[in-house]
């Protein structure tokens, strides 16, 4: 069965191709590379050994989608990546990122109505509770005002996915995630920031490699027990895996309603300071960080309530806050010897 994903070779998505073509699906990746590089391709064939069929454009471009789509008549179901993800960025650059996340998903869906394609999961993101007044966050839990234009996309987008299935045929499962880290266990793929990092974990494994002097703590004057911000850390194998268990419960009709909504996190939330030490317990590395000022558009807290993921989707994260960060460290050490590699030749 052939499977679209959109922004393929990108953090997650490359890791939920790995999962999809080790389950026998066919993977078909678009990407602009805006973000992530070709070569992540090769890395996905080293652990899968399939190459997956690639296309490079942008989903902004109406012409060329209605194309690939006409051009592909046999897509069973579309997992949806590409976005633009930068919490900071996009309160700098809010009509880049209102244009990017929202023509993109626009254009697929009106594709996937043309061609009757039934079947989409969404990469939406918890930071559509804004602020949460009540801790942990259900999907029952009331919407706030978007905390950044980011998150403001995220809300819109699950809108015209809620709109848009009321009026077609197609079924969508928005998967809300906490915040992924962490890497593949072969240390083939993993979090690929270009330039400075906007998150905290590659910000972390940069600093404690030597390509970052120090890292800045974003506020320590929050209402949590150490004073920085609380959020619920997922491994991106775990949350790689809760797409496949979604999209074939939305293939074979077991969905509750034409619009599904989870929760993907582990339900434990930590704060930057215990994620720093955790960091430095499984990498022996001492980590440089000062206290900076709090960052435009961050929330205080967030955590998930995962029961009904767990219960409905028959998904649990099994990996840990100190599994994240040690895959996480051996990506980047991997990364480091490359680039040594290719000083050397
Ligand atoms: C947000 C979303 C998350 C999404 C991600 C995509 C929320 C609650 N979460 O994550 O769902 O997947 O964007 O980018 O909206 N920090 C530092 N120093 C740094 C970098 C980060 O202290 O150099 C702190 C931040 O202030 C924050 C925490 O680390 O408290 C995590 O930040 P980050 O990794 O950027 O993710 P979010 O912005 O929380």
């Amino acid at each position: 069965m052939k499977i679209l994903v959109t922004g393929g070779t990108g953090f997650i998505g490359s890791h939920t191709v790995v999962e999809l073509q080790q389950k026998g699906y066919e993977v078909v990746i678009i990407d602009n590379l805006s973000t992530s590089v070709k070569e992540v391709l090769y890395s996905i064939e080293k652990i899968t050994g399939i190459l997956p069929e690639f296309h490079e454009f942008d989903l902004c471009n109406e012409y060329l989608t209605a194309k690939f789509f006409d051009n592909n008549k046999d897509i069973k179901g579309v997992i949806h990546f590409a976005a633009h993800k930068a919490v900071g960025e996009s309160v700098e650059k809010p009509l880049k990122y209102y244009r990017n996340n929202l023509f993109s998903l626009i254009n697929i869906m009106q594709c996937m109505n043309e061609h009757q394609i039934k079947n989409l999961v969404f990469s939406s993101s918890c930071t559509v509770y804004g602020q949460a007044t009540e801790l942990p966050v259900t999907e029952k839990t009331s919407i706030q005002k978007a905390f950044s234009p980011y998150g403001h996309t995220k809300q819109i987008s699950e809108e015209i996915i809620e709109c848009s299935v009321k009026s077609s045929g197609i079924k969508a499962t928005l998967l809300r995630y906490f915040n992924p880290i962490g890497a593949h266990e072969t240390a083939l793929i993993g979090e690929l920031p270009i330039g400075v990092p906007n998150n905290l974990v590659p910000f972390i494994t940069q600093t404690a490699i030597g390509k970052r002097e120090n890292l800045n703590v974003f506020g320590n004057d929050y209402n949590t027990p150490d004073g920085t911000c609380i959020r619920d850390y997922i491994h991106v194998v775990d949350l790689a895996k809760a797409h496949i268990i979604a999209f074939e419960r939305m293939f074979n009709n077991l969905s509750k309603s034409d619009c599904e909504i989870f929760n993907i996190g582990t339900g434990k939330g930590y704060t930057v300071l215990e994620a720093i030490r955790s960091f430095e317990k499984v990498s022996g590395k001492k980590l440089n960080f000062k206290f900076a000022k709090r960052r435009q558009g961050d929330i205080e807290k967030v955590w998930a309530d995962t029961t009904y993921a767990n219960n409905e989707l028959g998904w649990k994260a099994e990996k840990d806050i100190d599994d994240m960060m040690l895959s996480a460290w051996k990506w980047e050490v991997e990364l480091s010897n490359k680039v040594k590699i290719r000083h050397k030749a």
